[in-house]
């Protein structure tokens, strides 16, 4: 009989946000006159900017017609939209990024666990708790990690508290570490980091020959002008980071599919015999081997976001949905919650009322208001005692939403 990747039985019962689905179903279906506002996974609800439907019904033209139909497109994604990305996100910002260093995909969360093909085994591994669970589990299911422990913590893995306590940034490890997954504007928390703190970890991984895998995925929430959008805005990042980046949240791609992640030529890692190898050549071999691209469509889709109109109706989106995040911290924090994040990124990290537990929360939250968060747990040991609440929605669910919490919660 053949046999199983056992790293898969590792894992916990299921992921993180199908895990609430089935809880948020299973309460839907014994209470179907209940009027459920799903503020769990931060996923967008606002249309696609009409600058990026207009690029692709003029693709799906174009791919009518022989003349100008396109076939496979280039694995690492067209020469167009790497090159407006390089100028627009990084060279406009004094960052020295190339276009060829930018490698198109359809999701930072398939990247973030598809980059681990072209790293060894044997890497120390550093994850923040709370983290974006695609992070651990990722590494589980590569078998770079052991069994978990009743806090559902993996044997084998360095975790990094990040808490009030530390301003949800988290503590350079004394230890050495080889892999670190950093994310800012941060999921879950909401925490950003300044120039200074990322400098501090640049360092870090250049004197230890440490890869940092800097996800980005919310840079454009950023509204505070001193705060770095990419990491490579840090002098010495060329030689240690590779960066991932979507267009999901900020021009509302989830359902459309378009990413890029930026892997500098300048990068290396060490091979078994002891040379340095270049990152960039190896992920150029594993999209090509592995990978055909994103659509010609979408990535039109997504090159329009640089246009002009692009660019104001991208600003409108961001800045929708943080008011949705300003009325949401607002709210909760009149009824008595103590909230963080929500300035500079969609999500707002609450501390549970009264010594709940974050699925106590949950449920509470959903069988009182029928509000569906996400439990810190659901994020890592350290997010217990913590809860979720994203600001993607409509601004109507948004306002409903607290209009319930706050009259149910209010916190003596
Ligand atoms: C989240 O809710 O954390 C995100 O939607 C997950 C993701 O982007 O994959």
């Amino acid at each position: 009989m053949a046999t199983i990747n056992d790293n898969y039985l590792k894992l916990k019962a299921g992921y993180l946000f199908p895990e609430i689905a089935r809880r948020v179903n299973a309460f839907a279906e014994a209470n179907p006159g209940a009027s459920i506002i799903r503020l769990g996974i931060g996923d967008v609800t606002e249309p696609l900017p009409s600058a990026c439907r207009d690029a692709m019904i003029t693709a799906v033209e174009e791919m009518g017609d022989r003349s100008s139909f396109k076939g496979y497109g280039p694995e690492q994604g067209y020469a167009w939209l790497r090159e407006k990305i390089a100028a627009h996100d990084f060279q406009a910002r004094g960052c020295e990024v190339s276009a060829d260093e930018i490698f198109i995909s359809d999701g930072s969360k398939c990247d973030c666990g598809n980059i681990l093909d072209i790293f060894g085994n044997d890497n120390a591994i550093a994850v923040t708790d709370p983290v974006y669970p695609v992070y651990v589990d990722t590494n589980v299911m590569a078998g770079h990690t052991g069994d978990s422990n009743d806090r559902g913590e993996y044997d084998g893995l360095v975790y990094l508290p990040i808490t009030a306590e530390n301003n949800f940034t988290a503590q350079i490890p004394s230890e050495k570490v080889d892999l670190i997954y950093l994310c800012f504007p941060n999921n879950p928390t909401g925490a950003t980091a300044t120039k200074d703190h990322l400098k501090a970890w640049v360092d870090y991984a250049n004197a230890h020959g440490s890869i940092i895998f800097f996800d980005a995925a919310y840079e454009a929430f950023i509204t505070d002008p001193e705060l770095p959008h990419s990491i490579y805005e840090i002098e010495g990042a060329r030689s240690c980071a590779i960066e991932f980046r979507s267009f999901s949240k900020n021009a509302g791609f989830t359902g459309t599919r378009c990413a890029f992640t930026v892997v500098p030529k300048t990068l290396t890692a060490k091979a078994a015999d002891g040379s340095e190898v270049e990152l960039w050549k190896l992920w150029n071999r594993r999209q090509s081997t592995k990978f055909n691209g994103v659509s010609y469509i979408v990535q039109r889709g997504a090159e329009a976001v640089y246009s002009t109109e692009g660019q104001a109706q991208i600003k409108a989106l961001v800045g929708f949905y943080m008011e949705n995040a300003r009325i949401i911290r607002e709210k909760l924090t009149e009824a008595g919650l103590q909230v963080y994040g929500g300035t500079n990124a969609p999500y707002v990290w609450v501390k549970t009322p009264n010594g709940l537990t974050s699925w106590d929360f949950f449920d509470k939250l959903l069988h009182t208001c029928n509000v569906v968060g996400t439990p810190g747990a659901g994020f890592g040991a350290a997010g217990e005692g913590y809860f979720r609440i994203s600001a993607f929605n409509s601004r109507e669910n948004v306002e409903e939403a607290m209009k319930r919490i706050t009259e149910k919660f209010k916190v003596a």
